[in-house]
């Protein structure tokens, strides 16, 4: 399986592309997990990229597709097909993604539009803690842990990431209404693109994922 998820900031791409890493054997590459993973390390692009996440803007391009070219070529768990999250997030990235798969003589199976209104995403966003060096996310109310701010298989502290505030939502919205959503129409074009309603339960999401993957409708 080679798929997509695309969705705006709390559609819970997160939430649900580990179940389908799970499911399908494929690896879940997420851009936004592996940015905080070189934020918390501090390297050079950690420091770069930390200014640019907390404004809710995006890192480069270049810098975008290296990290997943590294992947494609080096993660092994990615040898059965893989989940991508947060990534294409320009058109620039989606045809980069698509020599890419090209040189590799591999294909896209399909691109899900986790697809919600964004009045339901200041409370996914502002109640969400996180298990940094998982990228394990839970929600104060909506999917809290067993015990307060404690990740439930490690027991390690749960966080709330710095760019979960009202203010950089509302710039990551306008960055995905704007250059996300040519990423679509994109999509839409090569007729890969499958919308979900992603106001759902995760349960029911998670359902209506799997038919998309099973009968590709
Ligand atoms: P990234 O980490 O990708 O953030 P994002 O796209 O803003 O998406 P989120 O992680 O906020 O949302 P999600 O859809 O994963 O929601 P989740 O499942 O956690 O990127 C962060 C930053 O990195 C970017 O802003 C950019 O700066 C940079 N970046 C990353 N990739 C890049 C790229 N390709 N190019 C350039 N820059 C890049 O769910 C949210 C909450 O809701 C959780 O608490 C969850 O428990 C809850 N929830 C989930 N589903 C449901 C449900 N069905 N019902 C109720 N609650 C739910
Ligand atoms: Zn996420």
């Amino acid at each position: 399986l080679r798929t997509i998820l695309i969705g705006p900031p709390g559609a819970g791409k997160g939430t649900q592309a580990p179940r389908i890493r799970d499911q399908f054997c494929v690896c879940h590459i997420a851009t936004g997990d592996m940015l905080r993973d070189q934020v918390t390390k501090k390297t050079p692009l950690g420091v770069e990229a930390k200014k640019i996440m907390e404004a809710g803007g995006l890192v480069s391009d270049d810098i975008m597709v290296g990290m997943i070219k590294d992947q494609l070529e080096n993660n092994k768990d990615c040898k059965n097909g893989f989940v991508l999250d947060g990534f294409p997030r320009t058109v620039p990235q989606a045809e980069k993604l698509d020599a890419m798969l090209a040189y590799r003589h591999e294909k896209l199976d399909s691109v899900v539009q986790l697809v919600i209104d964004s009045q339901l995403l200041i409370s996914r966003i502002t109640g969400r803690l996180i298990h940094p060096s998982s990228g394990r996310t839970y929600h104060r109310e909506f999917n809290p842990p067993k015990n307060p701010m404690t990740d439930d298989v490690t027991g390690e502290p749960l966080i709330q990431r710095s760019d979960d505030n009202v203010e950089a939502l509302r710039k990551r919205l306008t960055v995905f209404q704007n250059s996300t959503g040519p990423v679509v129409e994109y999509y839409k074009r090569k007729g890969l693109w499958h919308p979900i309603d992603a106001a759902q339960s995760p349960a029911v999401v998670w359902d209506n994922l799997r038919k998309v993957f099973t009968n590709g409708s």
